[in-house]
């Protein structure tokens, strides 16, 4: 059974054209179709036809896609999300464009996550055949992949078992009310392949299931993190918290805002994640720490706005 990764994540906006303005002109996302008030975007380093999809109306996460490496993992993970008790119903190629038939799951925290096999080939923009390191006229910070996503759930251990048990993702770190109560997760990072975290799950109050506390885009170092932090000043971007580096996953980071008020995050290094490792833990009193590592507190807002 094979996830490969988080392949598409589909957000909603309220306005269109100022997310493009941001996912285009800011992180150097490229446009590869536009249907109706729909955009669906790609990083220049990715080779699927799209990673992000903007949807104007509303705010916060429509669904999530998940690619797999074939047909037979479809069957394998609708037998187990039976099992598992989740609801579940098969999509049709061209329900999502460019996109192969597959699986839809409705979490328990009711987050949507699509399951496929295949999308479009669209090749990255260097090529696969004796590549340049990048190209050279990219915009803004120029991105070069979708990273991970948190999502909220009331329950963390129930979606915590659901990525565990029905599409292989192990946990790397998990945060936990005190030593005595390791198996209570109040917030986990769950890896399918070799990063830090592919998903993490923060536990949320009541009525926000279904939310993210942010989406994340790649980046290479230090310095690539403070050069897209000015970018961002430049085009008046709303900062939310860094540059700095998180304890948990020992990333790089400056989380910021979309227009609509989705939160981003620019992502950089981190470790090599393995399945073998063990878990590590953090204890909600270090929680300051654990998500930013030099300040160790957190700021209101960290903690309370969700989309
Ligand atoms: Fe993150």
């Amino acid at each position: 059974m094979g996830v490969l990764r988080m392949g598409y994540i589909h957000i909603r906006v309220t306005d269109l054209d100022a997310a493009k303005k941001h996912y285009i002109d800011t992180l150097g996302f490229a446009p590869t179709l536009e249907v109706g008030r729909t955009v669906y975007l790609k990083g220049w380093d990715e080779w699927d036809h799209h990673s992000v999809v903007l949807e104007e109306g509303g705010v916060g996460v429509k669904k999530f896609g998940f690619k797999v490496e074939s047909p037979d993992d479809i069957d394998i993970i609708e037998n187990r999300a039976r099992v598992f008790g989740v609801k579940t119903e098969r999509m049709s190629r061209g329900d999502n464009p460019e996109v192969s038939e597959g699986l839809r799951i409705t979490l328990p925290s009711t987050h949507v996550v699509e399951v496929y096999y295949e999308q479009t080939f669209v090749g990255n923009a260097v090529g696969s055949v004796n590549p340049e390191s990048f190209p050279r006229h990219l915009a803004g910070i120029g991105a070069p992949r979708i990273d991970h996503a948190l999502m909220v759930a009331e329950d963390v251990n129930a979606n915590e078992k659901f990525f565990m048990d029905v599409m292989d993702f192990y946990q790397v770190e998990r945060l936990v009310p005190d030593l005595d109560h390791t198996e209570c997760s109040l917030a986990t990072w769950l890896s399918v392949g070799n990063r830090g975290h592919d998903i993490a799950i923060l536990g949320g109050p009541a009525g926000t299931d279904g939310k993210i506390h942010h989406f994340a885009f790649q980046l290479y170092g230090w310095s690539e993190v403070l050069r897209a932090s000015d970018i961002m000043s430049m085009d008046d971007v709303q900062l939310d918290v860094g540059p700095t580096r998180h304890g948990i996953t020992r990333g790089q980071t400056t989380y910021f805002f979309d227009p609509a008020g989705n939160r981003n995050e620019v992502f950089s290094d981190g470790y090599v994640a393995y399945r073998d490792r063990p878990t590590t833990l953090w204890t909600v009193d270090q929680l300051g720490k654990g998500i930013f590592y030099h300040k160790r507190q957190l700021n209101e807002e960290y903690t309370t706005v969700f989309t």
